[in-house]
């Protein structure tokens, strides 16, 4: 890690200057009802108005401040579990769905599942996966014809959860009937969850001073119950069993602490969950937003079919190819600049922190935008062109370390961040010289920031084989 140009200023005194400007809240409701209308626009216009630090009322209880300088956003995240923790664990739908996992939990237990979970994430361990991943997206293309319409975005993420569950539980949700009750139990699940989560209805239950019990609760928690107890099965029979699948859950199983202690079952339970949501709706999303951008930009998609033919001819991609596919990696950095899945970070102050002479007080929350931050023309000259011809070595090594930030950073990086990339740039390499995919007018193609930033309504297309 790199050593921090700038440190917490712990606050001695509550005497330091509050300036915190924001937009005016409104009694009870602070600014719920416009940051629910249109997140991102409200994101975008609060940041412009009033600068880093802009303090906001979403949450019932606490304060947001919105921090934009990247040197801020560093300090931010390499102190993660210091000076801020992410206090995810108090958000009783969080704790239901994932548990004590590594996106939640926090502190020593964190560091130790963290610990355990890596060496399953190395670089050469998920190559292994490569395979699967092209050959569940033949599959997929293979029953796809020309003239076909079809929700890309639905495609996308039935595709990414039969790989995720492949690479990590060796199930194919596809062929196994036994296995489709998982995959229905995670959609489900997702589904549920992303709009109990983002749900306006929910945001103002929880400004009443008794509970309320929101609708689809019971749906939530079902789902939950199905995917948990099947997650339990295939977890006792690989205990007994003793055979190395050669998946995640295998190397789950085998990873043990220093002590020789390894996780427990609903340790294990909490990552696999974990892992399901996190693993593959972000990179569906990446998956949708790239052959959006490309269906307005053949250019671009004739400088990757060029790349392809060049590094890979008539083959199937492998693993392999990845480094030398230069421009698709470039491709995919400028979508997750334009179309970050994880378009927001929320931290707390373990302490009051004063920053660029705010004073954030401990226990409210910082939010920090990707989607605001990468949109920045401060370092993204004509930041809303898709310009994947701006990632240069030159223009890399000028950017300040924290303006791009997909995967975020410091110690909470995403962990499947290498898995990801590979997992979309096989995906693209496989289906890009096939097919093409022309979007049509209705539904309007709107990002919606929900969990992840995903089309407001599909994305519905029509395939064009490539002649
Ligand atoms: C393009 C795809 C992806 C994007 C953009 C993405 C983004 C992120 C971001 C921004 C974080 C940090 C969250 C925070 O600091 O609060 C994160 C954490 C995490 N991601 Fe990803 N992710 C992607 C794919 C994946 C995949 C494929 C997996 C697993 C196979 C995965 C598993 C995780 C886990 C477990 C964490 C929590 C890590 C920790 O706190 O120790 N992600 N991801």
């Amino acid at each position: 890690m790199p050593p921090m140009a700038y440190h917490c200023r712990k606050v001695q005194s509550m005497k330091e200057s509050n300036r915190s400007p924001g937009p005016r809240p409104l009694p009870i409701l602070g600014n719920l009802l416009e940051f629910g209308k249109d997140p991102l626009g409200f994101l975008t216009r609060v940041t412009n108005q009033y600068g880093c630090g802009v303090k906001v009322r979403i949450e019932a209880e606490r304060d947001t401040y919105i921090v934009t300088h990247p040197e801020h956003v560093e300090e931010v995240l390499l102190n993660t579990g210091r000076t801020f923790q992410k206090g995810y664990q108090r958000h009783p739908l969080m704790r239901l769905v994932l548990g004590n996992g590594l996106v939640t939990s926090e502190g020593d237990f964190w560091l130790r599942q963290r610990r355990l979970a890596q060496p399953a994430f190395h670089r050469q361990r998920i190559a292994a996966f490569g395979e699967t991943m092209v050959s569940y997206t033949k599959r997929l293309a293979d029953e796809w014809q020309s003239g076909q319409k079809l929700d890309l975005h639905a495609a996308m993420m039935r595709l990414t959860m039969e790989i995720i569950a492949k690479c990590m539980l060796d199930i194919d949700l596809h062929a196994d009937r036994r296995s489709s009750g998982v995959g229905h139990a995670v959609e489900v699940m997702l589904a549920e969850y992303s709009s109990q989560m983002t749900s306006a209805v929910r945001a103002i239950l929880e400004r009443l001073p008794f509970r309320v019990p929101m609708p689809g609760e019971g749906k939530l928690r079902a789902a939950v119950g199905e995917l948990d107890a099947l997650i339990y099965a295939v977890v006792a029979e690989r205990r007994t069993e003793g055979k190395d699948h050669g998946d995640l859950l295998s190397m789950l199983l085998a990873a043990q602490d220093d002590d020789g202690s390894g996780m427990s079952d609903e340790q294990l339970r909490d990552e696999l969950v974990t892992l399901f949501l996190a693993g593959h709706e972000t990179t569906a999303n990446t998956l949708t937003w790239t052959f959006y951008l490309l269906a307005q930009n053949p250019q671009v998609t004739e400088g990757l079919l060029e790349e392809f033919k060049r590094e890979i001819g008539d083959r199937s991609p492998t693993a392999n190819d990845y480094p030398r596919l230069v421009y698709t990696q470039q491709v995919i950095k400028e979508v997750l600049r334009l179309y970050p899945p994880v378009w927001w970070l929320s931290r707390e102050p373990l302490e009051d922190w004063l920053c660029d002479g705010i004073l954030i007080p401990k226990g409210s929350e910082v939010g920090i935008s990707q989607w605001v931050m990468h949109r920045d023309p401060e370092y993204f000259p004509e930041p809303e062109r898709f310009n994947p011809e701006r990632w240069t070595a030159e223009f890399e090594n000028a950017l300040p370390r924290y303006a791009y930030f997909p995967f975020g950073g410091g110690p909470r990086l995403c962990i499947g961040n290498n898995f990801a990339l590979l997992e979309a740039a096989l995906i693209l390499t496989t289906i890009l010289p096939i097919y093409r995919f022309d979007v049509l007018p209705e539904p309007v193609v709107k990002p919606e920031p929900s969990l992840t930033l995903r089309p407001a309504s599909g994305m519905q297309v029509q395939i064009a084989t490539r002649l």
